[in-house]
């Protein structure tokens, strides 16, 4: 075990650290010979996923309807089959396991309603791609801890791959660069928002546009290995109910990054603070502004928007990582949970 974990503590830091190797193979999985015809007429596109795969598939639809202009619809596996209106060209199952079954279940229903598929997923002859017209393997190596890490990463690496084919509009420089802001991430000391965030019951977790469905897979990872009850929301919707949570007692995490949402990003935080809220922002480290108005600022200095997203989704991998840790908790393998959902 000590051997297969070389060195680190756990499987999954190990494989937090695997990520910048790991998503420099994802990118290069797929190339322009081998991407599906369908997928370059496709008029819009349906994902389904669940879980962490879920998130990356919202993360997707941000890429790809900016860059690419094609309408994308994101479905959760189990909720799939509830959806009536008519289907898309093509369906894009995501799947780190390839054997979850009510993401299999939402292929079954493409192939019966002929609608092409492609599975994305992590392993070679899993049911998904049995199922599936075209199968993508992200080749991020066998994933043993339970919470994904490097899969969701190589997740992420894939569809940015997809969505530079289909619209040549992600620079060379930023898919070679994902790797090395990766590396970057990986030197931070998150000791002082470990330390805010271990002694919460509840934290919230917020961000705009596709850094929301970030935060929704950071809350996601911090749940599932501390125990701490972690909620994402758009941070626009604070306002309408959690409002009455905040406290001093309920910190918050933001990213909070130069773009298009950031002015009002910083309202939002304003509004939080007011009401006594802790907050740990992701923001460049050298923004007054923010680091006036957050109790800390993870530094992360990434100026395309496609490296601060993998860079953030890293630093909250860590940050719940390091939670967990300081908490005792059993950090492979936490309770009632399975790495793979074989029933619906
Ligand atoms: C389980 C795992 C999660 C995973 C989800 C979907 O809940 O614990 O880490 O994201 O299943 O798994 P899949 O293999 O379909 O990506």
């Amino acid at each position: 075990d000590a051997v297969q974990k070389g060195g680190f503590p756990h499987f999954m830091l190990k494989e937090i650290y695997e990520q910048p190797e790991v998503i420099n193979r994802a990118i290069h999985s797929l190339s322009s010979d081998t991407l599906p015809r369908f997928l370059c007429d496709a008029k819009s596109i349906t994902v389904v996923a669940c879980g962490s795969s879920y998130h990356a598939g919202l993360i997707f639809r941000y890429l790809a309807e900016s860059s690419c202009g094609i309408p994308v619809r994101v479905e959760l596996g189990s909720e799939f089959k509830y959806c009536s209106v008519p289907l898309t060209d093509v369906i894009i199952g995501i799947s780190q396991s390839g054997e979850t079954a009510d993401t299999l279940s939402a292929i079954h229903k493409g192939n019966c309603n002929n609608v092409q598929t492609v599975a994305v997923t992590n392993v070679l002859n899993s049911s998904i791609t049995r199922y599936s017209d075209v199968t993508i393997l992200m080749q991020a190596g066998p994933e043993i801890s339970v919470a994904a890490t490097k899969s969701f990463t190589a997740q992420l690496g894939v569809l940015l791959q997809v969505v530079n084919l289909l619209s040549g509009r992600i620079s060379d420089e930023t898919l070679s660069h994902a790797g090395v802001a990766i590396e970057k991430v990986l030197l931070l000391n998150m000791e002082d928002a470990v330390t805010l965030c271990a002694r919460a019951q509840h934290i919230f977790y917020v961000g705009r546009g596709p850094f929301y469905p970030v935060m929704m897979e950071g809350a996601l990872k911090m749940k599932e290995i501390s125990y701490i009850h972690a909620e994402s929301y758009a941070a626009g919707e604070i306002k309408h109910g959690p409002f009455s949570l905040l406290s001093s007692e309920t910190p918050v995490v933001a990213i909070c990054l130069p773009g298009p949402s950031y002015a009002v990003m910083l309202g939002n935080l304003k509004e939080m603070k007011a009401r006594g809220t802790p907050i740990v922002a992701i923001g460049y480290g050298d923004d007054t502004e923010l680091s006036e108005l957050a109790d800390i600022v993870i530094p992360l200095d990434e100026e395309q928007l496609y490296l601060q997203i993998v860079g953030a989704t890293v630093i909250l991998q860590m940050l719940s990582y390091y939670t967990a840790s300081r908490l005792g908790r059993e950090i492979d393998k936490p309770r009632n949970l399975a790495k793979s959902v074989t029933v619906e």
